[in-house]
């Protein structure tokens, strides 16, 4: 892996994307029922939403719940929504609060109408905020994702909106879910599982990855400091040499 030469002194991640892998084998570790374990992992969904804030990371996306993750059975995906709808209710003060704007990634009318209710008034109450932002992937898969985006850009042809010769990558990302965020700089997939599972596949093309090995429950903030002080240890060369990246670094440094 590319080392950064300066060591410790490269950005911060602009955008940190997490897959919360691990909620049903850390129950199971400690003799509890799985959904025991999601409950544990939406207390450390709050931890770490307001780690993220302290620790200058503008934007977060959690992967909250997959398009695949309807197939789980039926009490715990039951379980699962009622632990969102509550968690949005609880953390509505924090987001107000703290200034974060919240976005959902997904298809937001498939969601239960009594989640779907709480997720659209916090969407519109935080909708003003700029500095801090969660975004919630739910109902979401990359490859739905590009086939709403490629729906959207057609209607928008059809209607004239757009050339069809001039389509380009920023074009067509205008119609992801992602549209207004900056690609991920750093994914982690918590549980020592080493998959993507359809999670920012375009968005997370130059992203460097991590796989801590701990359950979700237990990655604490400083498991999240240590992963940021990990990546900005890391060299990005986007595809370019480490001596052209060298010399854009002290250009501008200049
Ligand atoms: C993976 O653990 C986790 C999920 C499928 C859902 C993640 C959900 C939460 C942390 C709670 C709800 C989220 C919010 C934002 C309120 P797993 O069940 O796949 O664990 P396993 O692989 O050990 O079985």
């Amino acid at each position: 892996m590319g080392q950064n030469p300066d060591a410790n002194t490269g950005p911060n991640p602009k955008h940190v994307a997490i897959i919360m892998d691990g909620n049903g084998r850390w129950a199971q570790k400690q003799g509890l029922a799985r959904n025991e374990g999601h409950r544990a992992g939406v207390r450390n969904v709050e931890n770490i939403v307001n780690a993220c804030r302290d620790l200058n990371v503008p934007f977060l996306t959690l992967y909250a719940f997959s398009a695949e993750n309807w197939n789980r059975p039926r009490l715990e995906v039951e379980a699962l929504m009622h632990l969102l709808e509550q968690f949005l209710k609880k953390q509505r003060g924090n987001l107000l609060e703290n200034g974060i704007r919240l976005r959902v990634l997904g298809r937001l009318e498939e969601m239960p109408g009594r989640v779907r209710k709480q997720l659209e008034q916090t969407l519109a109450d935080t909708a003003h905020f700029t500095d801090s932002n969660l975004s919630l992937a739910l109902n979401y898969g990359s490859r739905t994702e590009v086939v709403d985006a490629v729906k959207s850009y057609a209607l928008a042809c059809q209607r004239g909106d757009v050339d069809p010769e001039k389509i380009d990558w920023e074009t067509f990302a205008s119609h992801l879910y992602t549209a207004d965020l900056p690609d991920p700089d750093l994914v982690i997939r918590t549980s020592g599982e080493q998959r993507i599972s359809n999670f920012l596949l375009l968005q997370s093309a130059y992203a460097e990855y991590l796989f801590p090995e701990k359950f979700w429950p237990e990655f604490g903030v400083e498991d999240l400091a240590a992963a940021i002080q990990s990546y900005r240890q890391r060299e990005r060369r986007h595809g370019k040499t480490g001596e052209q990246v060298k010399n854009e670094r002290l250009t501008t440094q200049r």
